[in-house]
């Protein structure tokens, strides 16, 4: 049997799909139980599909998705096109027209995955998408399939490469953050806009998803709180490697007594985590759970090969199903009503920048400041910010993010103090 497919877009990642049909021919022949071929290919323009023939490309590109979407041979659409439109609109109508759908589109199944995956139990069709969290690592199943019987608490994750790239850099070899990220941009990791990857915002859409997969819950892209490693200075990273610490930018979903806390935010973590030995491009995904305990998957989030790795495997995954006539099988079974967590159940140690006049007292002032919402010093580190200023670092015992809120008020409304950032520590 053959299983024909219709990719939507020729970029990177879908030009690895073939890649790995021919170099991996036999095995995905078995284990798909059908020879996969790729039918039509849509592509923006008639001048792309001369260009890509030109390069040696032999399918046939189509101009117009309804010339895939109204092709009964084709059984799967591949979306590899990226952002909300006109990929959210043909994957719709993928999904009405009887098409199983496979996508590597993290933005799109974060803000819209609850309309799409209704549509696709609606049409009884599968809709698979491995590659949209981590690209090359299998997490989703991992965590639907192989974790089934454990109780995930905490799901820890180095989820976007351009900015870990761009911190290794900063942390590793002292780069300014306008030099890593020109470096990123010249080594093609960050987009001309890197908006989404420097702000947290894609790893946010990557925390959505995991939150299903991990949780059973479809929390709101709007509830995930994210901020991005543009504020870091040189300062943070400088100090935080001599309290111990290197900072990533880090995805967060935790259960806590009221519900799920999730958030992507610039994060210390202690030289002797796991997390803290993912460098330059790489993701990772670090789960704490009841039954294994410590676990951490790691690998490549994007690029060709490792991206096309898992969309093939879902590919082969639908084929089958269509092969044993079990299609429409739900891609996460996992599905609990959202809670979201109160900020009093919400606790966390805190690393503090603050700059004072190097005069005394000074110390022992926001030592006050601290006590007067009963919170206790883990670390506290002085050091010369000019000749009149000082930086105080402070890192905190466990507190609650109310705490935090709080100390964090009155700092600021002190004219003796000026808050720099505020970061999150992992560890006891
Ligand atoms: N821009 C993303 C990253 C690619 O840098 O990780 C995969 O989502």
């Amino acid at each position: 049997m053959t299983v024909k497919i219709g990719l939507l877009g020729f970029g990177t990642v879908a030009s690895g799909v073939p890649y790995l049909l021919q170099e991996n021919q036999k095995k995905i022949f078995d284990l798909a139980e059908a020879e996969i071929a790729i039918g039509k290919v849509l592509v923006k323009s008639s001048e792309e599909a001369q260009h890509l023939v030109a390069q040696g490309h032999d399918y046939d590109f189509v101009t117009d998705v309804e010339a895939i979407l109204s092709d009964e041979s084709i059984a799967i659409v591949v979306e590899l096109m990226g952002r909300i439109e006109p990929a959210k609109t043909y994957i719709a109508k993928a999904l009405q027209a009887g098409k199983h759908v496979v996508s590597a589109n993290k933005d799109l199944i974060a803000l819209h995955g609850t309309e799409l995956l209704a549509l696709a139990s609606e049409n009884q069709v599968s809709f698979a998408y491995e590659a949209a969290v981590a690209g090359g690592i299998p997490i989703l199943r991992t965590l639907s399939q192989s974790l089934i019987s454990d109780k995930i608490t905490r799901v820890l994750g180095v989820l976007n490469g351009t900015s870990n790239y761009m911190l290794t850099k900063m942390v590793e070899s002292g780069w300014t953050y306008q030099e890593a990220l020109e470096s990123a941009q010249a080594l093609g990791y960050a987009e001309s806009d890197p908006t989404n990857d420097v702000e947290g915002i894609d790893a946010a859409y990557k925390v959505a998803i995991l939150s299903r997969f991990a949780f059973g819950m479809a929390i709101d892209f709007e509830a995930i709180h994210h901020q991005g490693i543009d504020v870091i200075t040189a300062n943070d990273v400088a100090t935080a490697k001599e309290m111990g610490y290197v900072i990533k930018l880090v995805g967060d979903l935790q259960e806590t007594a009221s519900g799920l806390w999730a958030e992507v935010a610039p994060t210390l973590i202690p030289t002797n985590h796991p997390l803290a030995t993912v460098n330059d491009v790489m993701n990772a995904v670090y789960v704490e759970s009841i039954g294994i305990g410590q676990s951490m998957y790691y690998g490549p989030g994007a690029g060709q090969k490792p991206t096309a790795t898992s969309v093939v495997a879902d590919i082969m995954q639908i084929s089958r199903d269509i092969v044993q006539d079990k299609v429409g099988q739900p891609f996460n079974r996992f599905d609990q009503p959202s809670r979201l967590a109160d900020l009093e159940h919400v606790s966390h140690r805190y690393y503090l920048s603050v700059q004072a006049r190097d005069t005394t007292g000074q110390l022992s002032h926001l030592a006050q400041l601290f006590e007067k919402h009963a919170i206790s010093f883990d670390q506290v580190l002085q050091e010369k910010a000019s000749q009149e200023d000082a930086f105080i670092t402070v890192i905190t015992h466990e507190i609650t993010r109310q705490q935090l809120q709080e100390v964090t008020k009155d700092i600021e409304a002190s004219v003796d103090f000026e808050l720099g950032n505020v970061f999150k520590v992992l560890g006891d």
